[in-house]
């Protein structure tokens, strides 16, 4: 590892060297290069503990939002650097600047929208239940009196304080936190969004996510209230991303079974 940041060191050392050569060595920046050079950031806060939307692979965060955030970067000439969080620091990230976008899989809700804008909905995602197999709980209103793990701050969290009150709420900090306790019996079930869920089912033994969706939900893209210069740039750019097959080759690279 060390070795190879080496190795590009010594060769970008040398292209530079080389550039500058070329370039008649010229020690002065003008101020076209240093745009080139240093492209504006667009940081995007992000809870990568969501799959197929946002997870790591061999150190990388990878997923739906992570290419189509670089492919709004790439439209807009930012350069992409993503920030992992807890998922409830992402809308404080992005109220106080740390970040300039968050995307999460975050729905569009009328109380986010109190603190955050939002930007066109680019994908839908559905609130499901999942349960173990030999689980009484069938239906959404079976999950009266029982123990529902959801992911602290999400609206699966959301929903059923509101439906069933805190007492029934287990919250965990990673929804795969929230299956391995059901896995444990530690829970009753888990409420998360349906992509996820296929994920986590397909993982592991004796898991069932129920027919009946939860709620259906919208995901956009969350920016500071007071950054609409921003919101109307990431808005067209995500409309040429829906325009030219983009945004749906992203989303169908990661969601086959469809
Ligand atoms: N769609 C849900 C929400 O907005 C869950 C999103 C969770 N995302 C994440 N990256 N953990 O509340």
């Amino acid at each position: 590892m060390k070795k190879n940041i080496l190795k590009i060191a010594a060769v970008c050392a040398m292209s530079a060297l080389m550039m500058s050569a070329l370039a008649g060595c010229g020690a002065t920046k003008d101020k076209n290069d240093e745009t080139t050079a240093s492209a504006e950031k667009l940081i995007m806060a992000t809870n990568a503990e969501f799959p197929p939307y946002e997870y790591h692979e061999n150190d990388k965060i990878v997923g739906i939002d992570a290419e189509v955030a670089q492919a709004i970067a790439d439209k807009l000439g930012m350069e992409l650097e993503i920030e992992d969080m807890a998922f409830d620091s992402i809308i404080p990230a992005v109220q106080s600047g740390k970040a300039s976008i968050g995307v999460a899989g975050m729905t569009v809700t009328e109380d986010r929208l109190v603190n955050v804008n939002f930007s066109d909905t680019y994908s839908h995602g559905k609130q499901v239940i999942i349960v173990k197999d030999d689980s009484p709980i069938a239906l959404p209103d079976d999950l009266k009196g029982k123990k529902v793990g959801v992911q602290t701050s999400t609206t699966g969290d959301i929903y059923i304080t509101d439906d069933y009150g805190d007492e029934s709420v287990e919250r965990y900090q990673k929804g795969a936190d929230a299956i391995q306790a059901l896995l444990q019996d530690k829970i009753d079930a888990v409420v998360i969004d349906s992509e996820p869920a296929k994920v986590f089912v397909s993982e592991n033994e004796g898991l069932k996510t129920l027919d009946t969706p939860y709620v259906e939900e919208d995901y956009a893209i969350a920016l500071a209230k007071d950054n609409t210069e921003l919101l109307d740039k990431i808005n067209s750019a995500l409309a040429e991303l829906k325009q030219d097959g983009t945004l749906d080759k992203i989303i169908n690279k990661y969601i086959t079974s469809k």
